[in-house]
Order: structure tokens, then sequence, then C-alpha cells
């Protein structure tokens, strides 16, 4: 009796976990570069990435559905995320759904359930456009994804892809935007790492592949 109580509360228990155990690829990009002080629209370099790079880069990954936060003005938060998502959108002709927003107002799960609802009808992968202030909340919070804020701080720039397969980070790796991406030439430094990781990054259980 006891143990049969015990199970049906674990059932429960799990039911009601938002777990991502999905086995679709779910690739997490920010918003492209934005430019300082708050001003609006995306740089030359974060231009140049939504609109050269990341619609070829995309066609190549079997993308099904795209989530995009929307603009939100009261939060400020997702300002670029359109201009960064819609030339993708464009070239793999896929609708933006933002029914997730990035504030407080937004549930938890949504991000989630709206994975769990392709992934009963689909095995394509899906991209996930989110604003970079938010990146960390979406990770930890919303996907639930064994990460912390520190590991999302340092791990997550404008030019990665973040892979996330079966409720696990499987991976941060380089957009690989050509001219944009990596290391200049000329700028190269004798000494690898010559001023070292921060402590911080140095803690990080995330490491990035340089670019
Ligand atoms: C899944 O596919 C069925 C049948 O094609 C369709 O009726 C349903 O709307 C689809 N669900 C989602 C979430 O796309
Ligand atoms: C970028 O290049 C690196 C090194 O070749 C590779 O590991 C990574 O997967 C590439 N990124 C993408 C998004 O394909």
């Amino acid at each position: 009796m006891v143990s049969t109580t015990f199970k049906v509360l674990a059932g429960l228990w799990v039911c009601m976990q938002p777990v991502l155990a999905i086995t679709n690829p779910v690739y997490i990009i920010t918003n492209a570069e934005q430019p300082s002080l708050s001003r609006p629209g995306l740089t030359p370099v974060g231009f140049k990435r939504a609109n050269e790079c990341l619609p070829a880069l995309f066609s190549t990954l079997n993308i099904g559905k795209i989530i995009m936060c929307p603009r939100n003005d009261d939060s400020e938060v997702c300002f670029e995320t359109l201009s960064t998502t819609q030339p993708t959108a464009d070239a793999l002709g896929l609708p933006i759904d933002t029914s997730c927003g990035a504030d407080e107002n937004t549930d938890d799960d949504c991000v989630t359930d709206l994975l769990k609802k392709f992934a009963k009808n689909s095995t394509e992968s899906v991209l996930i456009v989110w604003d970079i202030q938010e990146i960390g909340a979406l990770l930890g919070e919303d996907l639930d994804l064994d990460t912390d804020e520190a590991d999302a701080d340092d791990g997550i720039h404008f030019d990665l892809v973040t892979l996330v397969v079966k409720n696990k980070i499987k991976g941060i790796v380089s957009q690989n935007c050509t001219d944009i991406d990596g290391i200049a030439p000329g700028t190269d430094t004798p000494t690898k790492r010559a001023f070292g990781p921060s402590k911080r990054s140095r803690s990080a259980k995330l490491r990035l592949p340089e670019a």
C-alpha cells in the first residue's frame, strides 16, 4: 500500500518535471552583435553574421522549427533577435514561433513545452534564437539544463552555437562565419593565452573550443 502510494507520487513528480528528454537536436544562438550603449540594431559584423553566415549554416542542419523570443519593450529584451533570425527563416522557408517571451511574465516551461510538442511530430532539429542577456536563464531555468550562470556567462557569446540533445549540452562551437569569427590575421600572439584565463572561466565546466 505504502509502495503503491509512493509509486503514484513518484510518477506524478516525474510528470511534473519540465525535463527536456527529446532526441531532436536543438541549436541555440543569441542575437547577433549589437552596438554598445543600448543603441538599436545590429553592428556591421552582426548584420553580416545574420545575413551572410547564419542562413547558410542552418541550411545544413535539418532545421524544422525556429523559436525566438520576441521584442519586449517593457522588459527591454529581445530587440535584436528578429533581425538576427529573419534572414535564416526566409532561407529555410520556416515561420518564426514567438509564442514564448524572455521576460518574467513568461512561463518557465514555455520553450520546453514547444519543443516537446514539436518532437511528437518530427525528428528534425530546432533552432532557438534568444537575447544574449537572457541566455543563462533560458539554459538554466527554462530548459533546466545542467549548467550554471557562470558557465553561461563565460560560455555564451554572439559567435557560438550551443547544441543540446536529450537534456544535455553536447557542445558549444564556433559558428565559423567567414571573415568575422576566429582570429584575424596579424593578431595572434607568440605565447598562447599570455594573460591567462580568468578565475571564473577556469572554474567553468564548459570549455570553449577556439574558433
Ligand atoms: C502533428 O501532426 C498532426 C497530423 O499531421 C497534426 O494534426 C498536428 O497539428 C501536428 N502537431 C503539431 C504540434 O505540429
Ligand atoms: C566550426 O569549426 C570547428 C572546428 O573545425 C568545428 O568543431 C565546429 O563544429 C564548427 N562549427 C559548426 C557550427 O559547424
